[in-house]
């Protein structure tokens, strides 16, 4: 098990400081902004989305290692994915870090986003780690105001 997190650490670590798809995007037709009020910290994610596939996908802000490399992740992931497909992962996401239990089972094709399972154990940085990811279902949705993690 030691060793299974460790692993984990290293891919968040790496991530963090080689963040993916960092930058603005050239041609986005959505965008958000996030923010997580408990820290202050504020990431914007781009998108192009053509015919409901996810063509490019950015994001720019600040954060800690749990933030950044959650972005950084979910942007890798995402490209090429249909809007559908986005959600399905927005959920699973979500009952990746915060709402499974024990006894349930992992949700499958979350790559190597599977390292944030050990957030759930941390409910603080529960925040940090879907603060990306509210952010996104925002764009997705056309919302056009700052969405906070509250
Ligand atoms: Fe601010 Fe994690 S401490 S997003």
């Amino acid at each position: 098990m030691a060793d299974l997190q460790d692993l984990y650490q290293e891919t968040i670590l790496d991530h963090y400081r080689k963040p993916r798809n960092f930058h603005e995007i050239g041609n986005p037709n959505r965008q958000a902004d996030g923010f997580n009020p408990l820290c202050g910290d504020k990431l914007i994610i781009y998108l192009q989305i053509e015919h409901g596939t996810i063509q490019d996908i950015g994001f720019v802000g600040s954060g800690c290692a749990i933030s950044i490399a959650s972005a950084s992740m979910m942007t890798e992931i995402l490209k090429g994915k249909t809007e559908a497909e986005a959600k399905t992962l927005f959920a699973n996401f979500n009952l990746l870090v915060a709402n499974r239990t024990d006894s349930q089972p992992e949700p499958e094709g979350m790559g190597n986003l599977t390292a944030f399972s050990t957030v759930r154990e941390y409910p603080v940085r529960i925040r940090c780690a879907t603060l990306a990811w509210h952010t996104l279902r925002a764009a997705l949705d056309k919302h056009q105001e700052t969405v906070s993690t509250e």
